[in-house]
């Protein structure tokens, strides 16, 4: 320290010292006896003696919509290290596998950690207010999917494919029972179905899209035999919006129920439960919430009260029973019964809050949106020589943000590596957990894709597909056409020269 500065810090402390004696605020006074305490008043709230924290009005104000959503999503900007070891954010366009989470998701999760307890079963403050959120989404869910709550429950489960699963597992009550799925459906809309009973299988036309009277001629061929028809709101390959309730129609008229797998559609479609007349409604609706920008684990299966009452799933534990003795065990009802096992709390409350930013932002922006991005993504790859893009691509008002393409002479493998590693753009290659729908899609037949080993490696035939979330930016899809453009003659080449890449797709 200087000898300037130490002279005022003295003058200072001298100053403060003088001040202190004067005004007699010594920290004791030599002649003070000791009193006893008094009681102290409580401060009430009304009566504050500090200044209360001003509230952040940023956080209160916020009115989430598509224009504004995208500085709301967490990690949009965060560099990721490519393989040349530069640095850079990743335009992400593989939103159908998953959906990075929304601040507010997060920030509704953090807040609720704090309060957190045992849903169910505990005897605390604490888990009382959990087990109420708990309970109140599920009429958030209802709400959101325009479900009659004197109609229908929903029960919790960890994602889309456990849900299907434990439908399935209380639904299927024989070997011999009779699902009528399609060939557009996700793994998770066939499989539980397939291996636990007899199925058949409705076809997709050349463009790909569900064959509404081919669900007809089987659910006639095969009269009153049809327990269930099994079909997918929205395609993850093509991005088709199947009319779900036409076909809830026809499998009511033919004693039939409909389950319908709604994980691409729940966070691009407003989707309603209800139909224009109750034969349309639909029976169960199942959805992850990692598709809907709140990757805690969690999604929900909607269905009729009647029906899960009356059917329980394959998956035993705490929770779903009233009583256990020795040999004996008596069960609670739906929704309970199916949620077997301490909950997922923080999924069920993300979902409740990415289903109130959903709505918010509103699904006609959300779809119009979607819209002008894949519109813009088809034009663009229509301009590139050897394109091959799966779908109609001229009527796409029932596609939601899901495009998949290939080039005839450039191994799918080796461009999506490229995409990802040197330019860090993130999208999906394969056959995306719908094998038989790709390869119907592609042109492969049954016996060629049996030859196949597995679907992740470069000498199998596969797509690759962009798909669109809120936050995605037609400058992101320009750019994206960009470096596509600038990375072909690169990507024949290294095509040619990997050994082991089939020459084409
Ligand atoms: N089903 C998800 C997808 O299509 C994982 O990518």
């Amino acid at each position: 320290m200087s000898r300037t500065a130490k002279s005022i810090l003295c003058a200072l402390l001298v100053l403060l010292l003088s001040l202190q004696i004067l005004s007699g605020c010594s920290s004791k006074k030599e002649d003070e006896t000791p009193v006893d305490p008094q009681p102290v008043e409580p401060v009430t709230p009304d009566t504050p003696d500090t200044p209360e924290e001003p509230d952040d009005p940023k956080k209160e104000d916020i009115v989430y919509t598509i224009d504004n959503i995208r500085d709301y999503v967490i990690g949009v900007d965060e560099p990721m290290e490519m393989a040349d070891g530069t640095m850079a954010p990743i335009i992400n366009f593989d939103n159908a596998a998953t959906t990075p989470p929304l601040q507010p998701v997060m920030e509704k999760v953090d807040e609720e950690m704090k309060l957190y307890g045992s849903i169910g079963r505990g005897f605390s403050l604490k888990s009382d207010h959990s087990t109420d959120i708990y309970n109140e989404v599920r009429y958030t869910v209802l709400d959101f999917l325009n479900a009659d709550p004197d109609q229908y429950t929903c029960f919790y489960v960890n994602s889309t494919t456990d849900g299907l699963n434990k439908l399935a597992s209380a639904l299927v009550e024989s070997e011999d029972d009779l699902v009528l799925c399609t060939r557009i459906e996700h793994h998770a809309n066939d499989l539980p179905w397939r291996e636990r009973c007899k199925t058949i299988y409705a076809e997709v036309d050349e463009d790909g899209r569900v064959i509404y009277e081919d669900i007809e001629r089987l659910l006639k061929e095969n009269e009153g035999k049809v327990k269930y028809v099994c079909v997918t709101a929205a395609s993850n390959v093509t991005g088709y919006v199947t009319d779900v309730h036409r076909v809830a129609k026809m499998a009511h008229e033919h004693g039939a129920k409909i389950v319908v797998d709604g994980a691409q559609i729940v966070a691009h479609r407003q989707f309603s439960m209800a139909g224009e007349t109750p034969e349309e409604n639909i029976d169960f609706f199942v959805f992850s919430s990692h598709k809907m920008y709140s990757p805690y684990g969690g999604g929900a299966v909607v269905g009729n009260w009647e029906d899960l009452v009356a059917h329980m799933p394959e998956f035993y534990g705490g929770g779903i029973v009233k009583l256990v003795t020795d040999y004996d065990v008596s069960y609670k009802s739906a929704p309970e019964v199916y949620e077997a096992g301490s909950p997922n709390y923080a999924g069920v409350v993300g979902m409740a809050e990415a289903m109130r930013v959903l709505k918010e932002i509103g699904f006609d922006a959300i779809s119009e949106h979607e819209q002008r991005l894949n519109k813009r993504l088809i034009d663009g790859l229509k301009q590139l020589d050897k394109v091959i893009i799966y779908g109609d691509t001229e009527n796409i008002d029932d596609r939601v943000g899901v495009v998949t393409f290939n080039f005839e002479d450039i191994n799918s493998y080796v461009l999506a590596t490229q995409l990802s590693y040197t330019k860090a753009v993130a999208t999906r290659r394969g056959a995306f957990c719908a094998h038989p729908y790709v390869w119907r899609m592609m042109g492969i037949s049954d016996e060629q894709a049996q030859t196949y080993e597995n679907c992740v490696d470069r000498n199998t035939p596969g797509m690759i597909r962009v798909s669109f979330g809120i936050y995605n930016t037609e400058e992101e899809v320009d750019r994206f056409l960009e470096i596509l453009k600038g990375l072909l003659d690169e990507a024949r080449s290294a095509t040619l020269l990997d050994a082991e890449a089939i020459p084409e797709y």
